[in-house]
C-alpha cells in the first residue's frame, strides 16, 4: 500500500500529511488499556455490579418495558440493522424506510394527527422543536415579533421545562408557566404546551384550553404517551396542532436515559416546517412503489442558516424497534397491555386508599399519586425492597408499566403496610373491563393501526421473517464497506455492543438515585477524562445526543462566556462556506448571526476573507465554527493562524469534530488552538449509525469555558447514556497505541485509495505534500460534459457492484467523498477501487461513442432482479453486464430492491403513512 502511495513508511506518510506545527509527539494518557475483548468484558462485569437494578416506578417519561426477544435479537443486536446508514441511497434502504414508514403510521394513528416524522432525539427536544415551529409560523417577520410568549403548563415533565427554557432564551421566546385551567391567553402568545397524562399522572380534557389558545391565534402541542393513547382520545381529536413524546415504552430499554426515539406529529399545515426526516412514498423508474426521504430540500445541508431545526442524526434504530413492537403486538395487543397496566393501577389505588393513602389523580392511566406525612419513611422501606418511586416534597407518585405484575403490586403495598404498621398484605385484583379511571369524555373510541402490517405478524416466526425480509433490502456494513466521507462508517465491534443489553446498564432509569448508578458513574467519569485527554481540553460534557446537539451546546457555552464578561452583544459567528449544514442551523438556534467565509481555489478557508471579516465584526464577533481536518479532507496548515485571528478579535473557536478520525493521537483540537469542540461518538468512537441514529455528540472545552457548560440540552442527564458504553469499550480496548494506529491506518487507507484512483479520476484538494487526510473528494463533474454522466449515476451504478455510494455532493456538488476508515482491509479497498475503475471504463465507453448516451448501464442503474429477469430485455447492453459487471459480484450479489427512485413525484404527492390497502390491490392480484 505504501508503495502504491509512493512513500517508504507509514511514518513518512503521516509526517507528510499532518502539519508539523500541530503534530502531537506525546502519547495519549489512557491508563489501564489496551485490553483484549475477554479482559474487557471481565472488567466490565465488575463495574456492572456497581449498578443496582431496582424495580422502578419513577415514570416521568421513562418506563420499564419488555423488549420482545425477537426484536432484541433481530434488530437491536443485529448488524444488518444497526450498521445501516441514513437512507440517503433509497434504492438499497427500502427495508428501513418501510419500517420508518410504519413508525410514522403508528405515531400518526395513535396521536390522531395526519403527519408524523421519523424521528427526533428525545421528548424534551421534540417539545422544543414544536415550540420553535409554532414561533416561526406565527412570527414570520423576525424583526417584528408580535407574539413572543409560549405558555407552559406547570405539570409537564420537569426535564422538558428545562429544555424549553434552554431553547427559548437565545431566540427571544418568553416562557410563561402556569396552570392551564386558569391561564390568561391573549394574542401575544404564539402557543402552549400541556402534558397528557400530566407529570403527576392525571388525565385532563384539554379541549376547552386548546380552543382558547387557538381562538387567540396560537397553537397547542400536547406531550403525550403512546401506550396511554391506545385508551385515551388522541390529541388530534382534542384539536391539538401537534403532539410529541417518547416511544421508549414501546419495547426500547430505558438505558439510563437513552437512546430512544422521540416522535413528532402535526396537522397538515406544518408539512413544510416539521423538523427532522419524513419518509414518503414515491415510485421508481419502472413505476413501482418505492420509499425515500421526502422533501429533502428541507435537509440542513441545503437550508443552512435558513433552517429552523438542526436535526440530522436522530434515533432511527430505536424508531424501528418501537415500530416493530407495534407490528408485533398489533392494536389489540397494545390495548391489552395498556388495559392491564391501568387495571393494576386501579387495584393499587383502591388498596392504598384502604391504607389511608388516597390517590390525588381524579383520572389517570398508569400513575397513582399520594401524599405522605413522612415520605422518607416510605422511601426507606421502598429502597429496602429495591423499589424506586418518584418523590416530590410530600408527594409520591407510582407509575406502573408493562412489566408490572400482581406480585409487584403486592410488593408496593407491602412498603406502605410496613410504614403504617399494618399486618399482612392482601389485594383484590381488578379485572373489570370498564376503566372508570378514564372519564368517557377522553376515552378513545377511534380505531388505530388498522393497516395490515400491524395485523399480520404476531407470531415469532412471522415476525422473524418480516424483519428479515426488510433487512434483506438494505445494504449495511455486513455486506460491504460504506465509504461515506464525513460519516466514518467504521467497525462497530460486537464486544463493544454486547454490554448495552446487560440489565445492569439497560434497565436503569435516568432519574434513579445516585447510589444506584455507581458503575455508570465510574465509567462515565473515565470516559469524560479520556475524551478531554484526546481533544487536549480540560472538561467534557456527555449530554448532547447528536453532533448537531453538540454544536448547539458548544455555541451556548460560547454565548454564556461572552455574556458573563458583559459582552452579550457578541453574536456574529463566522462559518466557512464548506461547513456542514448543521453548523449554521445550530448557530441560528443559539441566537447568532451567521457570516459566511469563502474558500479559496484549493478548497481551503480563504484566510484573507476570514481576516477581513473577523476584523470587520471585531466588536460583535462571538467566534468561528470550523471543521478540522476540513470537510475537503485536508489538514489546513493555516489553522493555528486562523484560530489566533479569531482570538485576537475577541471571538472563540468552535471545532466541529466530525473528522476526529483523522486526529486522534496525532493532533488535537486543543493543539490547533480551538476552545470547544463536539465529538460524534457515532463516527470516530464506534457507536453504530443505526440507519440514522442513535448518536452521541459530547462537547469538550478549555479550562476557562468549564463554568459555562450548559446543563439542559438533552432530556436525560447523560443523553443516550447506555451507548456511551460503546465508546468506552472502544477506547479501553484499543488503548493509547491502538487509538493512534487506528488514525494512522485511516489515513493510510484513504491515501491508498486516492493513489489507486487518481490516474482515472480527478481528486479535488490535497495537502501541500499531495496527501489527503482520512477522506478525499473525487470530482465527477468532468463526465457531465464528456459523457452526460452525473454524480448520481455513478452513485446508483455502484449499487450494481454491491456498494453503497460514498457521500454524494457534499461539500462540493457533483462529487463523491470517500472515507474508507481503518476498519477495511486491503482486499475490500481494492474491490471498491476496482468497481470505481470499471465504472470509469463504462463512462469512457459512452464518451467514445461505444455505448449509448442514454441507454447505458449508468443511466439505468441500479438494476433490480425483476428488470434483469424480465421476459423482455431491450437494452443496448447485456443483462450480465448490468447485473454482474465484475467477477466478484457473482459470488455475493446484493440486489437493490427497487429501481431508481423518483424524488419529485413523491414530493408532489406527499404520502407519509402506510397507504390504504387498496393501493396494494395490484400486488395482491399479481401475487
Ligand atoms: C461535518 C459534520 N458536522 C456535523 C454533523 C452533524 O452531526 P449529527 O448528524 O450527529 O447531528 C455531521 C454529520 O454527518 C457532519 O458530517
Amino acid at each position: 500500500m505504501l508503495k502504491t502511495i509512493g512513500v517508504r513508511s507509514l511514518d513518512e506518510l503521516i509526517d507528510k500529511t499532518i502539519p508539523a506545527s500541530i503534530r502531537s509527539r506525546k502519547a495519549l494518557n489512557i491508563p489501564g488499556g489496551p485490553l483484549s475483548e475477554q479482559q474487557y468484558l471481565t472488567s466490565l462485569r465488575q463495574i456492572a455490579t456497581l449498578n443496582k437494578v431496582y424495580k422502578t416506578y419513577i415514570g416521568q417519561g421513562y418506563y420499564d418495558t419488555i423488549v420482545p426477544s425477537v426484536i432484541l435479537r433481530n434488530v437491536f443486536e443485529n448488524p444488518g440493522w444497526y450498521t445501516q446508514y441514513t437512507p440517503y441511497q433509497a434504492e438499497i434502504a427500502q427495508g428501513r424506510l418501510e419500517s420508518l414508514l410504519n413508525f410514522q403510521t403508528m405515531v400518526s394513528d395513535l396521536t390522531g394527527l395526519p403527519l408524523a416524522n421519523a424521528s427526533l432525539l428525545d421528548e424534551g427536544t421534540a417539545a422544543a422543536e414544536a415550540m420553535t415551529m409554532f414561533f416561526n409560523a406565527k412570527n414570520k417577520d423576525h424583526d417584528h415579533i408580535t407574539a413572543p410568549k409560549f405558555f407552559v403548563d406547570k405539570n409537564i415533565f420537569s426535564q422538558t421545562k428545562d429544555i424549553l427554557l434552554t431553547r427559548a432564551v437565545p431566540v427571544g421566546i418568553e416562557l410563561v408557566t402556569g396552570d392551564f385551567n386558569n391561564a390568561a391567553i391573549d394574542s401575544t402568545y404564539f402557543g402552549a404546551i400541556v402534558q397528557y397524562p400530566d407529570s403527576n399522572g392525571a388525565v385532563h380534557d384539554y379541549r376547552a384550553f386548546i380552543q382558547k389558545v387557538q381562538a387567540a391565534g396560537g397553537f397547542v402541542v400536547m406531550a403525550t404517551d403512546l401506550l396511554a393513547l391506545t385508551l385515551l382520545t388522541p390529541p388530534g381529536e382534542l384539536g391539538a396542532d401537534a403532539a410529541v413524546g417518547n416511544s421508549q415504552r414501546f419495547g426500547v430499554p430505558m438505558g439510563f436515559g437513552g437512546p430512544h426515539a422521540a416522535f413528532f406529529a402535526a396537522k397538515d399545515d406544518f408539512k413544510r416546517s416539521i423538523p427532522g426526516r419524513i419518509i414518503g412514498v414515491s415510485i421508481d423508474a419502472q413505476g413501482n412503489r418505492a420509499l425515500r426521504m421526502a422533501l429533502q430540500t428541507r435537509e440542513q445541508h441545503i437550508k443552512r442558516e435558513k433552517a429552523t431545526s438542526n436535526i440530522c442524526t436522530a434515533q432511527a434504530l430505536l424508531a424501528n424497534m418501537a415500530a416493530m413492537y407495534a407490528v408485533y403486538h398489533g392494536p389489540e395487543g397494545l390495548t391489552r397491555i395498556a388495559k392491564r397496566v391501568s387495571l393494576l393501577a386501579r387495584t393499587l389505588e383502591s388498596e392504598l386508599a384502604g391504607l389511608g393513602y388516597n390517590n390525588l389523580n381524579a383520572s389517570y392511566f398508569d400513575t397513582i399519586r399520594v401524599q405522605a406525612a413522612d415520605p422518607s419513611a416510605i422511601r426507606y422501606a421502598a429502597e429496602e425492597r429495591s423499589i424506586n418511586f418518584h418523590y416530590s416534597g410530600h408527594y409520591i407518585s407510582i407509575s406502573l408499566d408493562e412489566t408490572t405484575t400482581q406480585e409487584d403490586v403486592l410488593n408496593i403495598l407491602e412498603v406502605f403496610t410496613q410504614v403504617e404498621g399494618k399486618g399482612v398484605v392482601t389485594a383484590t385484583f381488578d379485572t373489570e373491563d370498564t376503566l372508570d379511571n378514564i372519564p368517557s369524555s377522553v376515552t378513545r373510541t377511534s380505531e388505530f393501526l388498522t393497516h395490515p402490517v400491524f395485523n399480520t405478524h404476531h407470531s415469532e416466526t412471522q415476525m422473524m421473517r418480516y424483519m428479515r425480509s426488510l433487512e434483506n433490502k438494505d445494504l449495511s456494513l455486513n455486506t460491504s464497506m460504506i465509504s461515506l466521507g464525513s460519516c466514518t462508517m467504521k467497525l462497530n465491534a460486537a464486544t463493544e455492543l454486547i454490554p448495552v443489553s446487560w440489565p445492569e446498564f439497560s434497565k436503569l432509569h435516568p432519574f434513579a438515585p445516585a447510589d444506584q448508578w455507581k458503575g455508570y458513574g465510574k465509567l462515565l467519569t473515565e470516559l469524560e477524562n479520556w475524551l478531554s485527554e484526546i481533544t487536549g481540553f480540560a472538561a467534557t460534557s456527555l449530554q448532547p445526543n447528536s453532533g448537531a446537539q453538540g454544536e448547539y451546546a458548544g455555541l451556548l457555552t460560547i454565548r454564556a462566556y461572552h455574556a458573563d464578561r458583559k459582552e452579550a452583544h457578541r453574536d456574529i459567528i463566522l462559518i466557512p462556506i464548506s461547513a456542514h449544514g448543521t453548523n449554521p442551523a445550530s448557530a441560528v438556534m443559539a441566537g447568532m448571526k451567521v457570516v459566511v467565509v469563502k474558500s479559496d481555489e484549493d478548497g481551503h478557508i480563504d484566510v484573507q476573507d476570514l481576516q477581513e471579516k473577523a476584523e470587520q465584526y471585531k466588536d460583535r464577533l462571538a467566534g468561528l465554527m470550523v471543521t478540522y481536518p476540513s470537510t475537503h479532507g485536508v489538514f489546513e496548515e493555516s489553522i493555528k493562524d486562523i484560530c489566533q485571528t479569531i482570538h485576537a478579535n475577541g471571538g472563540l473557536v468552535y471545532m466541529d469534530g466530525a473528522n476526529m478520525n483523522a486526529q486522534v493521537g496525532l493532533t488535537s483540537p486543543g493543539l490547533i488552538g480551538a476552545d470547544v469542540c463536539h465529538l460524534n461518538l457515532h463516527k470516530t468512537f464506534a457507536i453504530p449509525h443505526g440507519g440514522g441514529g442513535p448518536g452521541m455528540g459530547p462537547i469538550c472545552v478549555i479550562e476557562k469555558l468549564k463554568p459555562y457548560l450548559p446543563k439542559h440540552v438533552s432530556a436525560a442527564p447523560f443523553g443516550s447514556a447506555s451507548i456511551l458504553l460503546i465508546s468506552y469499550a472502544y477506547i479501553k480496548m484499543l488503548g493509547a497505541e491502538g487509538l493512534l494506529r487506528s488514525t494512522e491506518y485511516a489515513i493510510l487507507n484513504a491515501n491508498y485509495m486516492k493513489a489507486r484512483l487518481e490516474k482515472q479520476y480527478k481528486i479535488l484538494y490535497s495537502g501541500s505534500n499531495g496527501t489527503c487526510a482520512h477522506e478525499f473528494i473525487v470530482d465527477l463533474r468532468p463526465f457531465k460534459a464528456s459523457a452526460g454522466i452525473e454524480a448520481e449515476d455513478v452513485a446508483k451504478r455502484l449499487m450494481d457492484y454491491g456498494f453503497h455510494a460514498p457521500t454524494l455532493s457534499f461539500p462540493v456538488p457533483g462529487t463523491i467523498m470517500i472515507e474508507p476508515t481503518e476498519s477495511e482491509d486491503k482486499a475490500e479497498l481494492d474491490r471498491f477501487c476496482n468497481a470505481l475503475l470499471a465504472i470509469y471504463n463504462e463512462i469512457q465507453a459512452i464518451a467514445e461513442g461505444k455505448a449509448d448516451k442514454t441507454d447505458n448501464a449508468l443511466k439505468n442503474a441500479p438494476h433490480t432482479q425483476a428488470v434483469i429477469c424480465a421476459d423482455e430485455w431491450t437494452r443496448a447492453y447485456s443483462r450480465n453486464h448490468a447485473a454482474f459487471p465484475l467477477p466478484y459480484v457473482k459470488e455475493n450479489k446484493f440486489w437493490p430492491s427497487v429501481g431508481r427512485v423518483n424524488n419529485t413525484h413523491g414530493d408532489r404527492n406527499l404520502i407519509c403513512t402506510c397507504e390504504p390497502v387498496s393501493s396494494y390491490a395490484e400486488e395482491t392480484v399479481a401475487g
